[in-house]
């Protein structure tokens, strides 16, 4: 299985800074091979998704949504179904970024209704995962974790779940390599107890060109999530390469 580059846009670029980033992108990465080795996505703000499809047609990098709705349509003003993601070429949705669930309030059952649209629509789900440092330190991790996925108990098709601790997220501070290699493998665990199925599980915060070989290289590990250091194509382009290299 190839290994996953994702990055998390959240509420940054504009138009003309998003055709600058892929077009730096497109002549750091030129023709090295990265397409069989790597999963890339871009998670974008949702109204630059239709530009950024167009910007990458020719690139080997798959577009995301940061959230979608729990229902399918209607009265709800703001929001943006899975179908619509969908429609503007996404393969790929967040779920339940620690950012959301913080600023948005978003709870396990939304949580859920949300994946199943996504799943319903034809996305892959990236289910965002994490630990707050409270409960790190109170050595409730795997607890809340178990709390989080549960949710996928009732869901079907694919999804990736990304465990993203919310006190590393734009910290610049990660947990040690060999907590996030345990963590991940207990996720992995889980999510086969309730569910039978093997699964994808990738790690995300202040993860940056430095520190992204060693997650990369772990076999528990099944990639990285990116935000602060995806918004440059210097430093995303590296993570890129350096993540080729070692799949
Ligand atoms: P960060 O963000 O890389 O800036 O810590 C990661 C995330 O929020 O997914």
């Amino acid at each position: 299985m190839s290994k996953y580059v994702i990055a998390n846009w959240k509420m940054n670029g504009a138009s003309a800074s998003i055709t600058d980033h892929i077009s730096r992108l497109a002549k750091r990465l030129g023709s090295k091979a990265i397409a069989n080795k790597l999963s890339v996505i871009i998670c974008a703000p949702h109204v630059y998704l239709s530009a950024l499809k167009t910007l990458t047609k020719d690139l080997p990098i798959s577009i995301g949504g940061q959230d979608c709705h729990s229902h399918a349509k209607g009265a709800f003003t703001g929001e943006t179904s899975a179908e619509m993601l969908a429609d503007v070429g996404c393969r790929y949705v967040l779920i339940g970024h620690s950012e959301r669930r913080k600023y948005n309030g978003e709870d396990e059952s939304v949580l859920q209704e949300k994946v199943i649209m996504a799943q319903h629509a034809g996305l892959t789900p990236i289910l965002c995962i994490g630990e707050s440092a409270i409960e790190r330190e109170q050595k409730a991790t795997l607890e809340v974790l178990r709390r989080q996925l549960s949710i996928l108990k009732e869901t079907q098709g694919n999804v990736l779940i990304s465990y993203e601790p919310d006190w590393a997220i734009g910290t610049g501070i990660t947990p040690d390599l060999e907590d996030v290699q345990i963590v991940c493998h207990s996720i992995a665990d889980e999510y086969q107890r309730l569910t039978d199925k093997n699964a994808c599980v990738i790690y995300g915060g202040s993860v940056n060109a430095e520190n992204a070989s060693g997650f990369i290289q772990s076999k528990d590990i099944d990639g990285i999530l990116v935000g602060g250091a995806s918004l440059a194509p210097e430093s995303f382009g590296q993570i890129i390469e350096i993540s080729a290299q070692l799949s």
